[in-house]
């Protein structure tokens, strides 16, 4: 059986991971962040009741598991403490139930200024990041003069620390990118009382894991992003600045392969991106624009609208390779329905391999594969016996190209939409 189940967007994210989240958290007693920042927007719809996450993991709905946020989360804590306020506004005990480790990156001020102004300069080049600072702050950590969480909770090293951290970004942002750089005094007073607010939920992220699994308990990893997007394998440079694929979970969180039972991948029955950057099966025809309003397809958040196309077969392959899918979970089958055919990518032409960078991904041109559509009616369906023949000749096609299994459908956004063929945590 199962005990340990990761959650990872296939493509260039907003797949539908957190309302699978939501629900696989029922059984888990713990859910993981690993990755990441509060450009993730996860939706969960729960007794009609809609919840946009964007930091604390998606199993904060449910009574049972314990909310935990590994070292390789990025962590704006203002945003934190408004995400934590306004769920237990609604009355959602958050505070006793969220730890985080003191190795997450703190994103400051200075973090979203660079990135807001590094997006400015390049202009019709910019990547359209999510302007939260994720870029400038993995950065720091690389470069190996950032700020961790554990920094803001003692005053002296956090003085010691930030003051060499904003003379050098105050220099990028005034002479580099000529924008207004940031009061040292300010970011480090504000900085110090957040930590105060934080300090309590501070604990050894990985230590606590390692001992849930010892006593056999289930754990979930909660991926963010896409696979598509990750800064190894996406379609760099329009890429986010974690690894988004498998190995971020060993190294967020400091647990091992063998700590990993089995790896959910999220699909969305067609694809979308937001933001710049390379996209084959992109459609600006009605087939794409029906997708974008069946499918409601503007970001958690940043609003923006979402770009639609076709399903990719071939970079889901890869993707499934990378990450080990054990299965699949298809989303937003519901929104192709009554289509009167659905696309495959099934091949690039202009290119031999898998393309490496943008410039590459620029020569991609998709083969398709025509399917027929189905008629009736997938919305909400949680029975897989009435699912409309065609739509299951959809999915065992997909699961023959893309090589993998696929485990669940989502068929709605509210958390009892779906169907489970096998349950992850009921896999050998
Ligand atoms: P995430 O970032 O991967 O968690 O996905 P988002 O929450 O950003 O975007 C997914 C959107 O689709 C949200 O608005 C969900 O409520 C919605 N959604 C999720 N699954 C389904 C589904 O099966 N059908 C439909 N129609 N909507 C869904
Ligand atoms: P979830 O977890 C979709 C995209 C941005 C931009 C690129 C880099 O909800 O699936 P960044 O701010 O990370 O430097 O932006 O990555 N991006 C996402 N797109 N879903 C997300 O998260 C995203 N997080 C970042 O739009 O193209
Ligand atoms: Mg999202």
């Amino acid at each position: 059986m199962s005990r340990s189940v990761v959650i990872l967007g296939t493509q260039w994210g907003d797949e539908g991971k957190g309302k699978i989240v939501d629900l696989l958290a029922h059984d888990a007693d713990a859910v993981v962040r690993f990755q990441g920042g509060h450009n993730a927007g996860h939706t969960l719809v729960v007794d009609g009741k809609k919840t946009v996450l964007h930091l604390i993991p998606s199993g904060i709905l449910t009574q049972r598991a314990r909310c935990l946020i590994g070292n390789g989360v990025v962590v704006a804590p203002a945003a934190l403490i408004k995400e934590i306020d306004g769920l237990e506004q609604h009355d959602i005990e958050v505070r006793s139930r969220l730890g985080l480790s003191g190795a997450c990156p703190v994103i400051l001020s200075c973090h979203e200024a660079l990135d807001q102004a590094r997006e400015r300069a390049k202009g019709k080049k910019a990547i359209g990041t999510t302007g939260r600072g994720i870029g400038p702050v993995y950065e720091d950590k690389a470069s190996r003069h950032g700020i961790r969480l554990a920094d803001l909770t003692d005053p002296k090293r956090l003085a010691d620390k930030l003051g060499g951290v904003l003379d050098y970004h105050n220099f990028l942002l005034q002479h580099y990118y000529q924008a207004d750089p940031l009061d040292v005094a300010e970011v480090s007073d504000q900085a110090a009382m957040l930590g105060e607010q934080l300090k309590p939920m501070l604990c050894d992220v990985t230590a606590d894991l390692h001992a849930l699994r010892a006593q056999g308990k289930a754990l979930l990893f909660e991926g963010a992003q896409g696979s598509l997007l990750d800064i190894d394998h996406g379609t760099y440079p329009f890429v986010t600045s974690s690894n988004t694929t498998i190995g971020g979970v060993m190294t967020g969180a400091g647990v091992s392969p063998q700590d990993i039972d089995y790896v959910l991948g999220i699909t969305k029955a067609y694809t979308t991106r937001v933001g710049a950057g390379p996209f084959p099966t992109e459609l600006d025809d009605d087939y794409g624009h029906r997708m974008a309003e069946r499918g409601v397809e503007f970001g958690a958040t940043t609003g923006r609208p979402r770009r639609c196309g076709w399903i990719d077969a071939v970079a889901l392959r890869r993707m499934v390779k990378i990450n080990g899918i054990t299965g699949l979970c298809i989303t937003k089958l519901d929104v192709l329905d009554g289509f009167d055919q659905v696309k495959v990518c099934v091949d690039y032409d202009g290119i031999d391999h898998f393309p490496l960078g943008a410039e590459e991904w620029a020569d991609a041109r998709p083969v398709y594969e025509t399917i027929p559509g189905w008629q009736g009616n997938t919305r909400g369906m949680t029975d897989a016996d009435a699912l409309p023949a065609g739509a299951r000749a959809y999915l065992e096609r997909l699961e023959e190209l893309v090589e993998a299994p696929v485990h669940m459908l989502s068929t709605g956004p509210e958390r009892e939409a779906g169907v489970i063929f096998q349950h992850p945590y009921a896999s050998a």
